[in-house]
C-alpha cells in the first residue's frame, strides 16, 4: 500500500511497492519542513507541479544528486535539462504515464506557474497517481474548479487538497472540493507554512466530518499517512 509522509507545505514523499517519488521540493528555505534536501536519498522519481519556488526550490539540486527521473509539465522538464538534469519525463495536462512507481496522470490546477528565473513554467497541475491498487489525487497548487468533479468516478481513497487560502483555495472550498471529489480521506496541505497561510487544520477536520462524507487525515510535518 502507498505510503506518504508529509513534509510540509505542498512537499511529499510517495512510497509504493515499487518506488519512491518525491513531490514539489521545497526544503531548505521552508519554516516547517522536518528535514534537509541533502538528508533527501533513495527516491526515484521527483513529481513537479509547478514553477513557484515554493515547489521547485531544491528540485536541481536533489535530482542532479539522486539521479531521480523529474517527472513534471514539458515547460518544466525543459528548464531541469538545461540545468543539467539528465533524466526527465516530460507531460502535460490530462496525459498520463506508466512508472513502476503506478500510473501518474497530469491534471489541470487553476493557478499561475513561472519558474524562479523568471522562465515560463507551463500550465500549473496536480498529479493522479494509482499505485498498488489504490488512487491519490494531489490537487497541489488550485483554486476551486467544476472540473474536480470529474474526479469522483476515479473513486480517489485519498485526496490532498490545499487549505490554506491566499495563495490557494482555503478551508471553505476545499469542502466543495470534497464533495465534489468524493474522496474516502482527505489531507491539508500548504498551510501553516507562514502566517499567511496560517489555518486551524483541527478546525478543518471537524468541519470535514460534519459537512463531508470523507475521512480527515491530519498530520504535522515529518507524519505518515498509510492509504
Ligand atoms: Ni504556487
Ligand atoms: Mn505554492
Amino acid at each position: 500500500m502507498p505510503q506518504l509522509t508529509w513534509l510540509g507545505h505542498g512537499c511529499w514523499i510517495i512510497k509504493t511497492e515499487k518506488q519512491t517519488a518525491l513531490l514539489d521540493p521545497f526544503l531548505d528555505d521552508s519554516p516547517t519542513a522536518p528535514c534537509k534536501a541533502a538528508e533527501i536519498y533513495n527516491i526515484d522519481v521527483i513529481l513537479v507541479s509547478h514553477g513557484h519556488f515554493d515547489h521547485v526550490a531544491d528540485l536541481i539540486s536533489i535530482a542532479k544528486r539522486t539521479k531521480a527521473v523529474v517527472v513534471a509539465n514539458f515547460e518544466i522538464c525543459e528548464w531541469a535539462s538545461k540545468q543539467g538534469v539528465e533524466r526527465t519525463e516530460p507531460m502535460n495536462l490530462g496525459g498520463g504515464i506508466n512508472l513502476p512507481l503506478g500510473r501518474v496522470t497530469l491534471t489541470p490546477a487553476v493557478h499561475s506557474s513561472v519558474l524562479p528565473d523568471g522562465t515560463y513554467g507551463g500550465s500549473a497541475g496536480g498529479f493522479v497517481i494509482e499505485a498498488d491498487g489504490k488512487t491519490i489525487y494531489f490537487a497541489c497548487d488550485t483554486a476551486l474548479s467544476a472540473d474536480m468533479q470529474l474526479l469522483s468516478s476515479r473513486k480517489i481513497d485519498l485526496a490532498v487538497l490545499p487549505i490554506g487560502d491566499r495563495y490557494t483555495m482555503g478551508p471553505d472550498d476545499s469542502l466543495e472540493a470534497i464533495r465534489m471529489i468524493i474522496p474516502s480521506r482527505v489531507a491539508p496541505a500548504h498551510y501553516n507554512t507562514w502566517p499567511p497561510i496560517a489555518q486551524d487544520a483541527a478546525v478543518w477536520a471537524a468541519r470535514v466530518r460534519a459537512e463531508t462524507s470523507a475521512e480527515p487525515v491530519v498530520v504535522e510535518p515529518g507524519g505518515v499517512i498509510e492509504v
